[in-house]
């Protein structure tokens, strides 16, 4: 579905009935990466997946940035007259989810945060950053999918589910090559969310898994330690793409947290 907002198009996906989940890709991704969740998790929640700009079939337009991203998806629970709902994000998608909450806690009903972090970039993250805008400048999105799909998938993934390496492989390798440089762009000026932890409040779970090496579990346990009351999950045999690579149970997991949620 598309819809019109912010002067650009938003392409997304909404299944189910049920207490609404916001899922929330990752880079270099669309919402295609949240397929398995909206086939197993419809029969208990409204999930809804949507394209950040300059991925999938939404609009590649300036400006790039955690806070756009927010505000874009924010616009479409107007749309879709929403007052509030389950933000589930990862790895940049975590980032825009904490962006989500620093600038409209009322909207969020509870918080997944998927292999993802806190602290912004490094110096070192990024001038890495910076080879890889020259890169998908230079060569394209399918230089950029070359590049990161063995870090993204986990051993055991690599190992025993080609078909999913070739599946996120395709994903990248389709994706504008400005909505990436502009995601790239987004990433290395994000803000530092470690101060954001101590302001959370409402139920969330922490998601990981033991084979990413992209964002390792410390990241999640560090996150997991600052906020209150805060939950905690290890996916065993997944990288970095837990939902993807451990779907059901990676569902079992959002669909126990949305239960109790349901009952308060
Ligand atoms: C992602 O999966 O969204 C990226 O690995 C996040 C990042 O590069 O920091």
């Amino acid at each position: 579905m598309i819809a019109l907002l912010n002067e650009i198009e938003i392409g997304y996906d909404d299944g189910g009935t049920g207490m609404p989940v916001l899922f929330v890709h990752g880079f270099p991704h669309d919402r295609s990466l949240w397929t398995p969740q909206l086939q197993g998790l419809t029969v208990q929640a409204r999930c809804l997946a949507a394209d950040l700009r300059g991925f999938g079939e939404t609009t590649a337009a300036a400006p790039y940035s955690v806070d756009q991203y927010a505000d874009d998806l924010v616009g479409l629970l107007d749309v879709l007259h929403l007052d509030r709902a389950v933000i589930a994000g990862l790895s940049m998608g975590g980032y825009v989810a904490f962006a989500l909450w620093r600038r409209h806690a009322q909207r969020v009903r509870g918080l997944i945060l998927c292999n993802t972090k806190a602290g912004a970039d490094s110096d070192e993250a990024r001038e890495k950053r910076r080879a890889l805008i020259a890169l998908a400048k230079e060569q394209g999105a399918s230089a950029i999918a070359d590049s990161m799909i063995t870090g993204m998938l986990g051993k055991t993934t690599r190992k025993n589910r080609p078909e999913i390496s070739n599946e996120v492989h395709r994903m990248i390798a389709s994706q504008p090559v400005e909505g990436v440089v502009g995601a790239l762009q987004a990433m290395m000026d994000r803000p530092d969310s470690t101060p954001t932890l101590a302001t959370i409040d409402v139920p969330t779970m922490l998601v990981t898994s033991d084979e990413d090496t992209i964002i390792p579990v410390s990241e999640a346990q560090t996150m997991h330690a600052a906020i209150n009351g805060s939950t905690l999950e290890v996916i065993a045999g997944a990288g970095h793409l837990s939902n993807l690579e451990r779907p059901a149970a990676f569902n079992h997991l959002v669909s126990e947290f949305l239960a109790q949620l349901t009952l308060e």
